[in-house]
C-alpha cells in the first residue's frame, strides 16, 4: 500500500492524487483520499485503478487544503468500494490510511462491538479509526497514543481529526513512512517518489515514532510523548531511481526486501513458539482423516517452490505428495478425488493454467488450498482455503521475495497439517518455529556479504553452459538457482539432481564449465562429495554451497559459498538468496533487460 498526506495553503486534491500516480507501483487496487475542510471530512475512494479515483473527485470538486490519501494493495478484506482506504470512525470525527497488518484486530474490533460501535467494511484500518474515537478526548496525538499501545502488528499511519484542522498525525512501526519539509506546506508519504516534485528535505520516520505535521512545523514524539530530535535527510535520487528505493531495479529491491516479507509471512501465525494459527485455512482434524494424498500444482517459480513443499509435507505430516505443473495437470486426468487434498501456489494468483488446474481439483471434489500474494485474486476466491504470502507487490518479472516467502507459507502448512494429524513432536514444532523466526536475520547476513557473489559474477559472466546440482532439497533449490539464471541472463542452464549427472548429462562437462554443487544437507553431504569430485574429474570449473563450518570442500572445489546454519527443512530459504544475487549481477554484467527479460511476463493470464 502507499500513504501520502498534505498540509499547507494549496488545494490538497491534486498533489494526493499526484502523489498516489507515483505510489502506484506499491500495489493498486484500490485508491482514496479524505480531505478536511471547514469542519468536515470529505471521503472519496474506489476499487480499481487511480483513473477510477480521479473520475469520482472531478465530478465533485473537494476543495481543502488539508488530506490524506491512499493506494492499497488489499491484506485484509478483499479489494471493493468499501475496504477502500481512507476508513472513517463511526460518528465521521476521525479518518485513517494505514499500510500494514494489524494482527490482533479480531479481539479489538470484537470489544469495540460489544462497546456498541459499528463497522462497514472488513479491514483491519477501520478497527483503528473506530479505536481513535473510542479513545478521543479532545485531543487526538493522546488518542494515537493510546491506540499505538493496544495495537500490535505493523502500521505506517496518517490520521486526520475532524477537531483538529490544522495537523495530520502520523505513526508508524515496521513500515515506511517519510515527512517531507516544504516551506509553508508539509507531507507525509510511504515513499519518497510521492513527494520528490515538492521538496527533497526528508525526516524518515523510525519504529514506535510519532509525527505531530502542521503547516509551519513538525514535531517528532515516541509513544511516552518525549521529544524525538532527528535529522533531516536530502534526497539525491531522480523519480526514477526513487521508486526502487535508490536500487539499480526492482529485482535486486525485492531481493533485499526478503528478511521483512518472511517477517510479515510469519507474523502472527505463530503462538508461543508451538502452535500454527492460519486464519483462512480451515481444514480440521477430521476433514485430513478422509485425505490420503496431497497434489501441489503451479508454474514457474511457484512450482519450484512446491517442490521443496512436497520434501517437507511428507517428511514432517507422513503423507504422500505429488507436485505438478499446472499446464500437465490440468491434461492429463490426474488421480484426483475428494480423498486428495490440492495445494495451488500462485504470487498472482491469476496465472491461467493454475486456475484451470485449481477448477480441474475441484471438479474431481478435491478441497483446494491456495498459496497466493494477491488479495481477491481469482485464485484466492476460487479455493476452499486461502494462505496469503505477505511480500508485498512484487514487480520485477523474475520472482525473489515470493518464492522465499511461499516456501515460509509451505513450512507453516506443513506444520499445522503434521500437527493435526499428530506426526510431530512438540520439540520439534518448537525447533522449527525458533528457527523460522531466525531466518530474516540470516538472510540479511547472506545480503550482507553480496560483495562476493558480485565479483564472481563479474568474473564468469560470459559463461556459455552453466550447470547446477544438488540433492534432496538441495536439488529443489538447484531448479529455482538455474530458472533466475535462465530468465534474466539468457545463459543456458539445466538442473540436475547430483547423482543422476553421471546417467548422461556428465557428457557436457569439459574443461572450465561452470558447475554450481549445492551441498548443504548433511545426511547427503558424503554423496555429494563424491558427484562433486565426478564433475572436478572432468575438469568443471565448481562453486560449492556449503554449511557454514562445514570446511571439507576447501581445496576440492575452485569456491565455497557459506550458508548460515539452520535446520534442515528451512534451508533453501538461505541457499536460494546467493543463486537469486548470482543470476542478477551475471545479467547485468551481461546489460540485460533485469526486470522485464525479453519473452516473458509476469503474470500470464492466457493459456
Ligand atoms: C510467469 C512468471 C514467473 C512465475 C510464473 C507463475 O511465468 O514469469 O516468474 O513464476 O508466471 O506465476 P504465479 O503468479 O502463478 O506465481
Amino acid at each position: 500500500c502507499g500513504i501520502v498526506g498534505y498540509i499547507g495553503d494549496k488545494q490538497a486534491t491534486p498533489i494526493l492524487l499526484e502523489g498516489l500516480t507515483k505510489l502506484e507501483y506499491r500495489g493498486y487496487d484500490s485508491a482514496g483520499i479524505a480531505i478536511l475542510n471547514d469542519g468536515n471530512i470529505n471521503i472519496k475512494k474506489a476499487k480499481g485503478r487511480l483513473n477510477v479515483l480521479k473520475e469520482l473527485v472531478e465530478k465533485d470538486n473537494m476543495v481543502g487544503t488539508i488530506g490524506i490519501g491512499h493506494t492499497r494493495w488489499a491484506t485484509h478484506g478483499e479489494p471493493s468500494d468499501t475496504n477502500s482506504h481512507p476508513h472513517l470512525s463511526q460518528s465521521g470525527l476521525i479518518a485513517v490510511v494505514h499500510n500494514g497488518i494489524i494482527e490482533n484486530y479480531l479481539p479489538l474490533k470484537k470489544w469495540l462491538l460489544e462497546e456498541g460501535y459499528t463497522f462497514k467494511s472488513e479491514t483491519d484500518t477501520e478497527v483503528v479509526a473506530n479505536l481513535l474515537e473510542y479513545y478521543y478526548n479532545g485531543d487526538i496525538v493522546e488518542a494515537v497514543k493510546k491506540v499505538l499501545d493496544r495495537i500490535e502488528g505493523s502500521y505506517a499511519l496518517g490520521v486526520l481529526c475532524k477537531n483538529n484542522p490544522d495537523m495530520i498525525v502520523a505513526a508508524r512501526k515496521e513500515a515506511p513512512l517519510i515527512v517531507g519539509i516544504g516551506n509553508g506546506e508539509n507531507f507525509i508519504a510511504s515513499d519518497i517518489p510521492a513527494i520528490l516534485k515538492h521538496t527533497r528535505s526528508v525526516y524518515f520516520l523510525d519504529d514506535h515514532e510519532i509525527a505531530i505535521i502542521k503547516k509551519d512545523s513538525v514535531e517528532f514524539i515516541d509513544m511516552f510523548g518525549r521529544q524525538v530530535e532527528k535529522s533531516l535527510f536530502e534526497v539525491k535520487w531522480d523519480v526514477e531511481a526513487a521508486e526502487k528505493g535508490g536500487y539499480e531495479h526492482f529485482m535486486i529491491k525485492e531481493i533485499h526486501e526478503q528478511p521483512s516479507a518472511i517477517k510479515d509471512t510469519l507474523r502472527g501465525r505463530i503462538i508461543d513458539d508451538s502452535e500454527i494459527v492460519l486464519d483462512d485455512v480451515k481444514i480440521t482434524k477430521e476433514d485430513l482423516e478422509k485425505i490420503d494424498k496431497i497434489f501441489i500444482v503451479a508454474c514457474g517459480t511457484a512450482y519450484h517452490a512446491g517442490v521443496v513443499g512436497k520434501y517437507v509435507i511428507e517428511n514432517l505430516a507422513r503423507i504422500p505428495v505429488e507436485v505438478d505443473v499446472a499446464s500437465e495437470f490440468r491434461y492429463r486426468n490426474p488421480l484426483v478425488n475428494e480423498r486428495t487434498l490440492t495445494i495451488v501456489i500462485s504470487q498472482s494468483g491469476e496465472t491461467a493454467d493454475t486456475i484451470a488446474a485449481l477448477k480441474e481439483a475441484k471438479k474431481k471434489g478435491s478441497r483446494v488450498i491456495a498459496i497466493t500474494n494477491v488479495v481477491g485474486s481469482s485464485v484466492s476466491r476460487e479455493a476452499d482455503d486461502v494462505l496469503y504470502t505477505w511480500a508485498g507487490p512484487e514487480i520485477a518479472v523474475a520472482s525473489t521475495k515470493a518464492y522465499t516467502t511461499q516456501l515460509i507459507a509451505l513450512y507453516l502448512v506443513a506444520m499445522d497439517l503434521a500437527i493435526k494429524r499428530g506426526t510431530i513432536t512438540k520439540t520439534k514444532v518448537m525447533e522449527l518455529c525458533t528457527e523460522l523466526k531466525k531466518l530474516p536475520e540470516k538472510v540479511q547476513y547472506l545480503l550482507d556479504n553480496k560483495d562476493v557473489i558480485q565479483k564472481f559474477a563479474s568474473e564468469h559472466y560470459n559463461a556459455k553452459d552453466v550447470f547446477y546440482i544438488g540433492r534432496g532439497l538441495d536439488y529443489a533449490v538447484a531448479m529455482e538457482g538455474s530458472l533466475k539464471l535462465k530468465e534474466i541472463s539468457y545463459i543456458h542452464s539445466e538442473a540436475y539432481p547430483a547423482g543422476e549427472l553421471k546417467h548422461g548429462t556428465l557428457a557436457l562437462v569439459e574443461e572450465g564449465t561452470l558447475v554450481i554443487a549445492l551441498a548443504t544437507q548433511d545426511d547427503l553431504f558424503e554423496k555429494m562429495l563424491s558427484n562433486i569430485k565426478e564433475v572436478k574429474a572432468r575438469g568443471g570449473f565448481l562453486v560449492a554451497f556449503a554449511k557454514q563450518g562445514n570446511l571439507q570442500l576447501e581445496g576440492v572445489v575452485d569456491k565455497v559459498i557459506y550458508i548460515p546454519e539452520t535446520l534442515k527443512e528451512l534451508t533453501p530459504v538461505l541457499t536460494v538468496v546467493p543463486l537469486q544475487l548470482l543470476a542478477y549481477y551475471m545479467a547485468v554484467e551481461k546489460g540485460c533487460d533485469v526486470d522485464k527479460p525479453r519473452n516473458l511476463a509476469k503474470s500470464v493470464t492466457v493459456e
